[in-house]
């Protein structure tokens, strides 16, 4: 296969990208991301202060716009992100009340969730909750200090309920390590929700990789003791800092780690040209800023071709 999206398709994966709504109108950028993928993230366009600034009043323009797009070419759709402590608006915080925060809460998903019913592939309910570094604990979010651990829990349920037909992921970075502390907290919270019956279908494993933030060694044996648990998992947010062949490698290993386990179910990286990722400064992604290939566009699509 020629494209990322058709060889991944050979083993029923995804091969998505995250898209900014703001960049639709840019004939490079539609060319590539039609041509190539398969499926979208919406990068920043679902999260919370984007569709309900206020509280009641939700604006999904410039997520429908990417919706729309993606729908018009067949292209899966992942939902990012309901609960989070980032891009969250002031006014969620300001909450006098644990039950304003709850319901709050259940009703962003129910608006966001059921705006979209039907038309999202696999959803991230909760956002980076866990802290890094040793610990293992909860991140000290409004959600956390107002509600305490119990609210993923909620947070799955009502999604459950809001659109029974979406995969409900809990995604975070820093869990790719086996070893990681914030790693075995969320494999611990995982565990206890499959043996409780709480509703999760997914974990996604964010992976923005760098110099102090290495792919793991153990990068396969983790996506193999998540999936081990009864849960897919999705490379959620991919990126690897570097150029050439260093930087093909490691994409490759990426690539590779995926295939070898049937429950890991499609890459999504975090977005199309360097120039666009999050990373003011670097070359994370798989196309260059004149949207060229780079050689580790073509350690993905080899891999995903397996050779
Ligand atoms: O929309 C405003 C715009 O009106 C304003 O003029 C401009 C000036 O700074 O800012 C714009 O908002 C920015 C937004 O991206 C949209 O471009 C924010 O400042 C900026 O902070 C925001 O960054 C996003 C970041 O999440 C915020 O936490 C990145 O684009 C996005 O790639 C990044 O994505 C996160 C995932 O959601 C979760 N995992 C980590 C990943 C990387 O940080």
């Amino acid at each position: 296969a020629s494209t990322l999206g058709e060889a991944a398709a050979q083993t029923g994966r995804y091969f998505g990208a995250a898209v900014a709504a703001n960049h639709l109108g840019e004939s490079q950028y539609v060319t590539v991301l039609d041509r190539e993928f398969t499926s979208v993230t919406p990068e920043n366009e679902m999260k919370w202060d984007a569709t309900e600034p206020s509280r009641g009043s939700f604006n999904f323009g410039n997520a429908d716009r990417i919706v729309n797009h993606a729908q018009s070419r067949g292209m899966k759709i992942r939902g990012h992100t309901l609960v989070w402590h980032s891009q969250l608006p002031g006014w969620v915080s300001g909450l006098p009340s644990a039950n304003d925060v709850r319901s709050a809460m259940n009703n962003h998903i129910n608006q966001v969730m059921g705006h979209y019913r039907g038309k999202i592939h696999s959803w991230d309910v909760v956002n980076e909750a866990f802290e890094d570094g040793g610990s293992g604990a909860r991140r000290q979010s409004v959600f956390q200090q107002r509600l305490g651990d119990g609210y993923i829990e909620e947070a799955f349920r009502t999604a459950r309920a809001a659109d029974p037909n979406a995969k409900l992921c809990y995604n975070d970075y820093n869990i790719d390590d086996a070893n990681a502390a914030k790693t075995r907290a969320v494999y611990n919270m995982v565990r206890d929700f499959k043996a409780r019956g709480v509703p999760i279908d997914c974990v996604g494993l964010q992976s923005h990789f760098n110099a102090q933030s290495p792919v793991p060694s153990n990068y396969q044996q983790n996506i193999e003791q998540f999936a081990a648990l009864g849960v897919d998992v999705q490379i959620t947010e991919l990126d690897i800092e570097g150029s050439g062949s260093a930087q093909a490698d490691n994409y490759r290993r990426v690539v590779q780690a995926c295939l070898a386990v049937s429950r890991c179910t499609g890459i999504t990286v975090w977005g199309i040209p360097d120039h666009y990722s999050w990373r003011a400064s670097g070359t994370p992604l798989l196309f260059d800023s004149n949207y060229n290939k780079k050689p580790a566009y073509n350690a993905v699509l080899a891999a995903l071709n397996g050779s």
